[in-house]
Order: C-alpha cells, then sequence, then structure tokens
C-alpha cells in the first residue's frame, strides 16, 4: 500500500463518467496496490478458484477506514478510476495491479443516515 500525496493529476485519474470529482479536494488520495500471489497463496486461490489477493485488499481497506474514523478522518473508497493512467503516473511495474484509491481528509460533511436491511434478511441460524 503507498500513500501518495494528492497530486491533480493522480485527481483526475479517479475522475470518470462524472463520478469522483471530489477527489480533486482530497488532501491525500492513497493508492492501494495489489500484488501477485506468492506460491503458497497462489496454489490454495487455484484450488478454490479464488484470488485471494482481492479479499486482502478488502481487509487491508476497510481497517484503513475503520483506523481514520477513529482518529477522526473521512475516507472514500474509489474503485472507479483509470488504470492505465495511475499506474504510467507512478511508475507501477506491470505485473501489478491498482486494486483501489482511497481519499483521506478531515470533513465536516456529517454520516448520513444508514439504511440497514435487518439482520434475520442477510443472516441465517442452523
Ligand atoms: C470496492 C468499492 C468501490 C467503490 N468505488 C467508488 C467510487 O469510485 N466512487 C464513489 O463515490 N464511491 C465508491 N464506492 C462507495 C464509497 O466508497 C462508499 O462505500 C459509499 O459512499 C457508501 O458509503 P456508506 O455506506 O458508508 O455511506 C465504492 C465502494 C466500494 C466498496
Amino acid at each position: 500500500m503507498y500513500a501518495v500525496i494528492r497530486t491533480s493529476r493522480l485527481a483526475e485519474a479517479t475522475v470518470t463518467l462524472g463520478f469522483n470529482k471530489f477527489t480533486r479536494e482530497a488532501p491525500v488520495l492513497i493508492v492501494v496496490i495489489r500484488e501477485r500471489a506468492n506460491l503458497f497463496s497462489a496454489l490454495g486461490g487455484w484450488m478454490q478458484h479464488k484470488e485471494f489477493s482481492v479479499y486482502d485488499v478488502g481487509i487491508a481497506v476497510s481497517h484503513f477506514c475503520l483506523q481514520a474514523a477513529e482518529l477522526g478522518l473521512g475516507t472514500c473508497i474509489i474503485g472507479l478510476f483509470d488504470q492505465k493512467k495511475i499506474k504510467k503516473l507512478l511508475q507501477i511495474e506491470t505485473k501489478k495491479e491498482v486494486a483501489l484509491v482511497l481519499s483521506l481528509g478531515y470533513t465536516d460533511a456529517p454520516v448520513r443516515e444508514k439504511k440497514r436491511k435487518p439482520l434475520e434478511e442477510i443472516s441465517r441460524w442452523y
């Protein structure tokens, strides 16, 4: 995971189809890089028909966002961006992949009210 001080070019690489314009205001953008699995993980993934590193990215990113919130910072997980542009800008090796971008900064925007499905609807007891 690389922390990157915002450059306008990086922010522009996240503006997609009119989405993510807010990144232009974000003081910090973090680019999360997914690396190729090591042999053990690749073997496990092949046996399970899964790409375990994708789960790792999700775990790392969610913990990052939770810790940021704990410190009074706001984040947004950004999945819409120009992969090629960011790789070129940050000179990321071809075999690595930009998995996600996170915006980070202090915010005075209130956390909007969450609509959550009831637990019974999304879980079952056996
Ligand atoms: C993998 C992933 C990619 C996302 N990509 C974007 C994005 O490109 N732009 C955006 O505004 N929100 C994106 N979101 C949504 C926000 O990160 C955030 O989850 C959303 O605003 C809802 O947050 P909330 O349920 O905490 O209010 C993405 C979320 C996830 C999990």
